[in-house]
């Protein structure tokens, strides 16, 4: 883990809020692995003082990408960065999905920009079957850029199938031979914990790649708490060990 000073090549609207950033980074593009996030600094100035958290998106060369919404101040700073800016990057961090077991198809599930991470772990993947379980309030949080094979749920029913994106796989549990399948996931911690709890239920490999409010993002800080589900009353750190974690691990 290091800091760079990278320069900012292109910001690609996927969607009204939905950006794709992209960055020139040779460091970071040599060592990161699907999964893991890198704590950004979005202004020179000390306003906001915290870096902010971001899944490794995709690496492509010499080049980073993050996909990111406009939440707040932080977001909405990146989202007006110009074409040639410099950039400050800590990263990469955390650990990453650990696709080197033996499996023979991956399931991914995510909702919102929980896809995020995946364009990444598709491309190091791309000798398995796919099944990528993508779901969003509405078609406007639909993204599939970088995925393959995407089977699409939206709460509103705007677009595929109507309703949450576990409900989406759930159709589709007696047609994967999940004997042989890992799942990948990513999303809000509500999904997080129904994937999880329907991996333990039909004992499916799953790796769920956790969100929490981070200041530091490697380790001093310790505010980035996650029950663990494996000792009574111990506390793992989703930056260093995590932010993926076996869903036999972590209490949601
Ligand atoms: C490991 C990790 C990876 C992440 N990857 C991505 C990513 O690839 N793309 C992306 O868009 N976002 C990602 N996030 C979330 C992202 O860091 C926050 O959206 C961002 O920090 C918001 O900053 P802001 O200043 O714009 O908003 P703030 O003003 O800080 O917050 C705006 C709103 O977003 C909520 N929020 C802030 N941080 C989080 C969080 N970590 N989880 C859930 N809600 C939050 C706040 O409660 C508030 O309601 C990730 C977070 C973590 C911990
Ligand atoms: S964010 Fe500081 S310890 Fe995890």
């Amino acid at each position: 883990m290091k800091i760079f000073n990278s320069t900012i090549s292109e910001i690609i609207k996927l969607h009204d809020n939905i950006n794709l950033i992209k960055i020139h980074s040779p460091e970071i593009a040599k060592s990161a692995k699907p999964g893991q996030f890198c704590n950004i600094k979005v202004s020179d100035c000390n306003f906001p003082l915290l870096r902010r958290p971001f899944s490794i998106s995709d690496v492509d060369g010499e080049y980073i990408y993050f996909m990111f919404n406009v939440a707040g101040e932080g977001t909405k700073l990146l989202s007006s960065k110009q074409n040639g800016e410099t950039i400050n990057i800590l990263g990469p961090l955390g650990n990453g999905f650990n696709f080197e077991t033996e499996f023979k198809s991956a399931v991914i599930i995510a909702g919102g920009l929980g896809v995020a991470p995946f364009p990444f772990l598709t491309k190091k993947i791309n000798n398995k079957k796919i099944y990528a379980f993508i779901g969003g309030r509405s078609e406007n949080e639909i993204i599939t850029h970088g995925l393959e094979n995407c089977i699409i749920s939206t709460d509103n029913g705007s677009v595929g199938f109507k309703g949450n994106v576990v409900e989406s796989f759930k159709r589709y549990i007696d047609k994967i031979d999940l004997g042989n399948a890992v799942i990948f996931s990513c999303g809000p911690t509500p999904m997080l914990k129904a994937v999880q709890d329907l991996s333990l239920q039909y004992k499916i490999k799953c790796q769920l790649s956790t969100e929490c409010a981070m200041a530091c993002g490697f380790g001093i800080c310790q505010g980035c708490n996650i029950e663990s589900a494996e000792e009574e009353d111990k506390y793992k750190l989703v930056c260093i060990d995590g932010p993926v974690f076996d869903a036999k691990e972590v209490k949601l």
